[in-house]
């Protein structure tokens, strides 16, 4: 469900034109709706309701700050794993008491700014990353809250790249090892023990392996009573997936429904980590067709939107829909969508049937909200496209468009080639 539709033959963002942002602001953007990001936090977030539970936006996913303030003002925490997300995070008015810390390589210092911001928890991933944490906290005399993320060797069935949940993956601490991990921590003076935590992977459509990987960390939670060791905080990560293309996810409700019966009568306050699921189909990529050209082989549609600024394509494999703006646009053409970058995995389609438009036409890249600009970077020194908030009738401009100026902030000629 969202709020991109045809509205007097043009596509709308809720009820903002698309072609008057795209005429103020420039192409390519994203563009991302205001009540479809409350709707599916709401969604996603309602579905727990009865139980105690915090939900931790995925930072990583969509980190704007106008958007992160959104999800925070809905009641709302952070899933972080970097300083620079817990900068944002902060920034953006996020209660640090709702702020989760995951990741494999948290450095020191990192440790330490999070541990400054008094947040709820530590996912620690490794022995060495608790002993840094102690050190860290002993360093300023406070106590670190900490969850250990256990692996829990199940398969969640998705992409190879996005997969985190096996043992031949490099996340979290093997359910079999943790439990000396957990004892270990427990006697340690600067950590306090407070969870377990765990997430397989992203663009999961069945419930099952989330079922499966709950199961194992109910029975390795049991065993740690069986140590007196007991934890107030039950982090499942996030990873539900969406509707690309024709794939058919659990609904929220029904996700955590099976989450709900089988954590049966287990005393804890669930964290949970949703990223893609609450903004993947709230935000689109609009670009405008600069040419177009038919070789022996194919045609292709050259836009002014490339890998740079959205990854997934060529980084996946993934499948965006692309819509014309233009909703007369009705003929169809199997053509290479591609971008300027000089580089062959530059596209966002590939033999795809694809709106035929001609050059000047605006066209959505679909389904873009979550790790598309997130995932952008300035390869071929090109500057980050802009965000626009829509909301009702009006739109907001939420990030500038990059200037040349911006590309080379922070670069320095040395002395001898002055
Ligand atoms: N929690 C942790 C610890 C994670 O590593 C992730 C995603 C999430 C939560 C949020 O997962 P989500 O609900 O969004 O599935 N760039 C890839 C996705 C990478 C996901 C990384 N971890 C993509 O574009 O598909």
């Amino acid at each position: 469900m969202h709020h991109f539709h045809y509205h007097n033959g043009r596509l709308h963002a809720e009820s903002v034109d698309i072609e008057t942002i795209a005429r103020e602001v420039g192409t390519p953007f994203y563009l991302y709706s205001h009540a479809t990001l409350s709707q599916h936090f709401k969604a996603f977030d309602h579905a727990f309701a009865g139980i105690p539970h915090i939900t931790c936006f995925a930072v990583k996913s969509c980190s704007n700050i106008a958007i992160l303030r959104l999800f925070s003002s809905l009641g709302g925490g952070a899933d972080i794993v970097s300083g620079g997300e817990l900068f944002r995070a902060l920034k953006a008015g996020v209660d640090p008491k709702k702020i989760v810390y995951s990741g494999v390589g948290k450095t020191e210092e990192e440790l330490r700014q999070a541990l400054h911001a008094g947040i709820l928890m530590f996912n620690v991933e490794s022995e060495q990353e608790l002993d840094a944490l102690q050190n860290a906290a002993a360093d300023i005399d406070v106590t670190a809250p900490v969850s250990f993320r256990v692996n829990p060797d199940v398969d969640p069935k998705t992409h190879a790249y996005i997969s985190t949940g096996l043992a031949k993956n490099k996340f979290g601490i093997a359910i079999d090892q943790a439990l000396a991990v957990y004892q270990r921590a427990s006697k340690m003076k600067n950590i306090e023990v407070k969870g377990v935590s765990c997430h397989i992977g992203s663009q999961l459509t069945q419930v099952g392996p989330f079922v499966e990987s709950l199961r194992k960390v109910k029975n390795f939670i049991a065993r740690l009573a069986e140590n007196n060791i007991r934890i107030s905080h039950l982090d499942l990560g996030g990873g539900l997936g969406i509707t690309y293309d024709r794939e058919e996810p659990p609904h929220p409700d029904a996700y955590a429904a099976a989450i709900k019966a089988e954590l049966g009568d287990l005393n804890c306050t669930l964290i949970l980590e949703p990223g893609r699921v609450i903004v993947g189909n709230a935000g689109i990529l609009v670009s405008r067709i600069l040419y177009t050209k038919t070789n022996i082989a194919k045609k292709f549609m050259i836009v002014d939107a490339g890998m740079n600024d959205l990854a997934r394509p060529s980084l996946y494999g993934a499948y965006h829909a692309i819509m014309p703006v233009n909703e007369q646009r009705t003929g169809k053409v199997v053509a290479d969508v591609v971008g300027p970058i000089c580089e062959t995995g530059d596209f966002l389609a590939k033999e795809k049937e694809v709106p035929d438009c001609e050059p000047g036409d605006l066209v959505a890249v679909m389904s873009a909200g979550a790790y598309g600009f997130t995932m952008s970077s300035n390869y071929n020194t090109r500057p980050r496209v802009a965000e626009v908030l829509a909301k009702d009738d009006s739109y907001h401009l939420i990030r500038h468009r990059e200037t040349y100026s911006d590309l080379i902030r922070g670069e320095e000629l040395p002395d001898f080639l002055k």
